[in-house]
């Protein structure tokens, strides 16, 4: 079997952290999402993958590489425009072949990997196995009814009203007859071809889509509060290991991971959290569900349920920072200098909440 990552697309709903950089390289505990994709595929034992990248491609490459660091094979291939995961897979056809394929969004974080779907899918006989999930809103997904006998009837996406509650997670597994349904449809009313549109055809020419029902977490990593989400399942999970240096006036639970290189200097750490490589954490607060990534610095201030990117300076902040998500190089200080009042340099599409 190959894999092949989707990492194309815009990422419009994560600006501005995403307004010139790729999404799937924001770090969830201080892991790129798309490094996460990788090693589960990887887990699952396929190590023939292709990357499918848009305008940050040349920033996916330079992370990603070859894929020898994972011990896998990368193709990439460019796709011109964001114009639908059905148009990534026909553009992919080149790579996959005949060759069975799982399909997974870059931007996509699942509980427990993908192993067990990649055993039985690769052992059956069926078209494509679809990842399904019980959402609270089904109206803002691709939705699938099923029949009695649990069989797919249907698949709707973003429907008003929603068949049942059982949306399709980024996970897809096909076999070749994915082309014939890509080459079928036509685009959507919002200019994509869809992937349920391709499903659908699958069903309606009497292949085999499988439905298989995921019952831990799963979270498309789309939105700031997603994203925040997702850190905290991965930090909840997270074996805990200190590599850096704590003194000894500062206090830092079981549930912290702390860094090579890092330094926590007269400050209180509670897990789960993650401080990052070579971070100074100084007379500081660090609460749970924070992640720190690399070559930060915290001082003077308190931060809890946030995400704070690399090469960032917090300093002397008097109240707490919390459901945050600060993107790289960014200084976030305080002015003593009359006269009293924020003195902001943002960015296109900044959020800032103010007192
Ligand atoms: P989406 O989240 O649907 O789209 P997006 O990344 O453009 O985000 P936004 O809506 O915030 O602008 O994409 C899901 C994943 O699939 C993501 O990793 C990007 C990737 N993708 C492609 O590679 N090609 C495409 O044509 C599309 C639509 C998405």
């Amino acid at each position: 079997m190959k894999g092949l990552i989707l990492s194309g697309g815009k990422g419009t709903r994560l600006y501005p952290i995403t307004f010139n950089r790729a999404k799937q390289l924001v770090p969830v505990a201080n892991k790129p999402v798309l490094f996460r994709v990788i090693e589960a595929i990887k887990e699952a034992g396929i190590d023939d993958i292709g990357i499918v990248i848009g305008d940050t491609g040349s920033e996916i490459r330079q992370a990603v590489d070859n894929g020898k660091r994972w011990g896998v094979k990368i193709t990439y291939i460019p796709q011109d425009a964001p114009l639908g995961l059905a148009h990534a897979v026909k553009i992919s056809q080149e790579f996959l072949g005949d060759d069975r394929f799982v399909m997974f969004l870059g931007d996509n974080v699942i509980q427990g990997g993908i192993s067990n779907l990649i055993r039985q899918f690769s052992s059956s006989d069926w078209n494509s196995q679809v990842v399904l999930t019980e959402v609270d809103q089904p109206q803002h997904y691709g939705v699938a009814e099923l029949d009695d006998q649990g069989r797919i009837r249907r698949l709707v996406e973003k429907p008003r009203n929603p068949p049942s509650n059982l949306a399709l997670v980024g996970i897809y597994m096909f076999d070749h007859h994915i082309f014939e349904a890509v080459h079928a449809i036509k685009p959507s009313w919002r200019g994509e071809l869809e992937i349920t549109d391709a499903i659908q055809w699958l069903v309606e020419n009497n292949y085999q889509v499988h439905p298989y029902v995921h019952r831990g977490w799963w979270i498309d990593t789309g939105k700031p509060i997603d994203m925040l989400e997702a850190n905290n399942r991965v930090l909840a999970e997270l074996e805990h290991r200190v590599d850096g240096y704590v003194d000894r006036d500062s206090k830092v639970d079981h549930l912290v991971t702390i860094e090579r290189g890092a330094e926590i200097i007269n400050s209180v750490i509670r897990g789960p959290a993650i401080i990052g490589e070579d971070v100074r954490i100084v007379n500081s607060y660090v609460g749970p569900f924070t992640s720190i990534y690399h070559h930060t610095l915290i001082e003077d201030s308190e931060i809890e349920h946030s995400i704070v990117l690399d090469h960032s300076r917090i300093v002397g902040i008097p109240s707490r920072i919390e459901d945050s998500i600060i993107g790289r190089d960014v200084e976030v200080t305080y002015s003593p200098i009359k006269p009293k009042a924020y003195k902001m340099t943002l960015g296109d599409h900044s959020r800032v909440g103010l007192l």
